[in-house]
């Protein structure tokens, strides 16, 4: 079988990215000024940025990350403050601002649509769509503004993120060290940018198989060796505050909660809303309180893998606070207790609830004739060896719960995915679009590939066989801040391996596979 990007170049020509360092996207950004553009920072000199405090939270945080981002592009740090608007007085003076903020959510907006009679029919009411661009006199007092203006919470989130990556500064800028260039001079252009609603609906991770790598990793940057007394935990203070400030928040055993804010944000930044934590001796709501609050707070909705149902973390929260065996057969009401307290914990976060009980996996019972009601999710799985093993067929496309699909690795050979997505272009022509779920083990190794998977569920309609490489092309440039002669060594380099790998996946190697001693193998 050909590998993802095999098939790439095979049908395709290598073409290049705008000089522009962002992947697919409308570009909107430029560096230096011209008679239709808009500054963000000109001579030294940062346009204000305007909220409103009546704003979701998780705007208001994303919107403390977009300054910084302009300041870590051009070494100028712009004010951000809560603005009112109060009849025809602004709180704020300035003849120039850029105003971000949700339909419907933040007051100064809606202002903004009604005193500049603004047209927002292009994404009112649209999941996740944002537009963005300038407008003249949009307040009393005000000569111009840039808006970014979201259809809901999350829309608004992308918004200022897809700007920042426009800026220069990749969502792996922390994970991936990857550099950002500077520039002086930074403009948008009046026209902005703008995006409908996702191809697919809730676009996730699952963080699986986290051992070994980041365990290692984190003994080796942060122990001498030894981790916690109690539980071997190699997640000490020292890793705590290296990754991040909230760090002090947070309760020494939680260990997991730290490592997630950052998830939080490379997820909102890569344009996915939805996250299954990891399960390895840990569960998201008990590692920390907070941890489910967070995640609302930033944003994501939370979910728990497949064998995990109503929102528990199942087998370590079963094993501490489940009684019986967990068998619904003979346990039907210990069990039922336990689901309850997990859905009233989760009642008041935007969540998604895996139902069921696993034991073997299920689509067995599905084939064999069992059905679910109409309004929950089918989720098909791959069959390990890179190939979704079943689509919505005809009579299943019109069921409001929708379809989905979780990338996933297993027995027999537990196959890894890297590299291999071209199937889930078939599941955007056979309406598997609800709930796109990839599990990426420990997240490193697999930066370009979760990026891709994301990509593609945020805009389908971007990515065709003919100009699939230039997402490698582009993902190298920006990820090596390299200009696109170079990038292209990257990419061939990237394509090469994956080309060598296709050969013979390395989870299908066994000791027969290759001769040590003949056919110069
Ligand atoms: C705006 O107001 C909100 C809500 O009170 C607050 O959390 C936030 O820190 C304020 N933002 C700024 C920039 O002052
Ligand atoms: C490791 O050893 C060094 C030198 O003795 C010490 O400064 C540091 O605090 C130790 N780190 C940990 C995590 O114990
Ligand atoms: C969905 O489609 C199938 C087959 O086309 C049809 O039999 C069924 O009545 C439809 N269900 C609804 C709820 O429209
Ligand atoms: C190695 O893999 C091949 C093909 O997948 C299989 O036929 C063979 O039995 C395997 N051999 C061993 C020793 O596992």
């Amino acid at each position: 079988m050909l590998s993802f990007w095999q098939w790439a170049i095979f049908l395709g020509l290598i073409t290049f990215g705008s000089g522009v360092h962002c992947i697919g996207q409308q570009t909107c950004v430029a560096f230096q000024s011209s008679s239709s553009t808009f500054p963000i920072v000109t001579k030294g000199q940062g346009t204000p940025v305007f909220l409103s405090a009546d704003e979701w939270p998780g705007v208001q945080r994303a919107a403390t990350d977009f300054v910084s981002d302009i300041q870590q592009v051009t070494g100028v740090k712009s004010s951000l403050s809560n603005v009112t608007v109060t009849g025809s007085t602004v709180s704020k003076k300035a003849s120039s601002v850029i105003i971000v903020g949700t339909l419907g959510k933040s007051s100064l907006v809606d202002q903004v649509v009604s005193h500049a009679k603004l047209d927002v029919s292009s994404v009112e009411g649209q999941w996740e769509a944002f537009f963005a661009k300038q407008v003249k006199n949009p307040l009393p007092g005000i000569d111009s503004a840039y808006v970014i203006i979201g259809a809901d919470k999350r829309g608004t989130i992308y918004g200022l993120y897809d700007h920042s990556e426009q800026f220069g500064v990749s969502p792996w800028y922390w994970w991936a060290d990857v550099p950002t260039t500077k520039h002086s001079e930074l403009h948008v252009t009046a026209s902005g940018c703008s995006h409908g609603s996702p191809s697919v609906k809730y676009r996730g991770i699952f963080l699986n198989d986290e051992q070994p790598s980041l365990q290692n990793w984190a003994m080796e940057k942060f122990t001498n060796g030894t981790g916690a007394p109690l539980t071997g935990s190699p997640f000490n203070h020292f890793f705590y505050t290296k990754l991040c400030v909230h760090v002090v928040r947070f309760k020494q055993n939680a260990i997991i909660t730290t490592y997630f804010v950052y998830r939080f944000e490379l997820l909102l930044r890569m344009k996915a809303n939805y996250l299954w934590p990891a399960i390895w001796s840990s569960a998201f709501d008990i590692d920390d309180p907070e941890n489910q609050p967070l995640g609302d707070w930033w944003g994501i909705v939370m979910g728990t893998s497949h064998q995990e149902p109503m929102m528990r973390g199942t087998p370590i929260e079963w094993d501490l606070f489940g009684s019986g065996p967990w068998d619904y057969g003979v346990n039907a009401q210990n069990i039922y207790n336990y689901w309850v307290y997990g859905a009233e914990r989760a009642k008041p976060y935007e969540s998604i609830f895996t139902m069921g009980m696993r034991d073997k996996e299920v689509e067995g019972y599905y084939d064999d004739g069992m059905r679910v009601p109409d309004d929950i999710t089918l989720l098909w799985t791959d069959d390990n060896f890179g190939n979704i093993r079943r689509f919505p067929v005809i009579s299943e496309r019109n069921r409001t719960g929708g379809a989905g699909v979780y990338y996933h690795v297993g027995d027999p050979r537990d196959f890894k995915w890297i590299t291999t997505f071209e199937q889930m272009s078939l599941a955007i022509d056979r309406n598997a679009d609800r709930i796109w779920i990839v599990n990426v083990g420990d997240l490193k190794p697999y930066e370009m590939d979760t990026e891709f998977f994301i990509a593609y569920g945020w805009d389908a309609s971007i990515w065709t066989p003919e100009n699939l490489n230039s997402f490698v092309t582009s993902w190298a440039q920006r990820e090596f801040d390299l200009p696109s002669q170079q990038s292209l060594q990257v990419s061939n380099i990237i394509a090469g391996l994956t080309r060598f790998n296709a050969r013979r996946k390395p989870e299908l190697l066994n000791s027969t596979t290759y001769s040590l001693t003949n056919y110069r193998e």
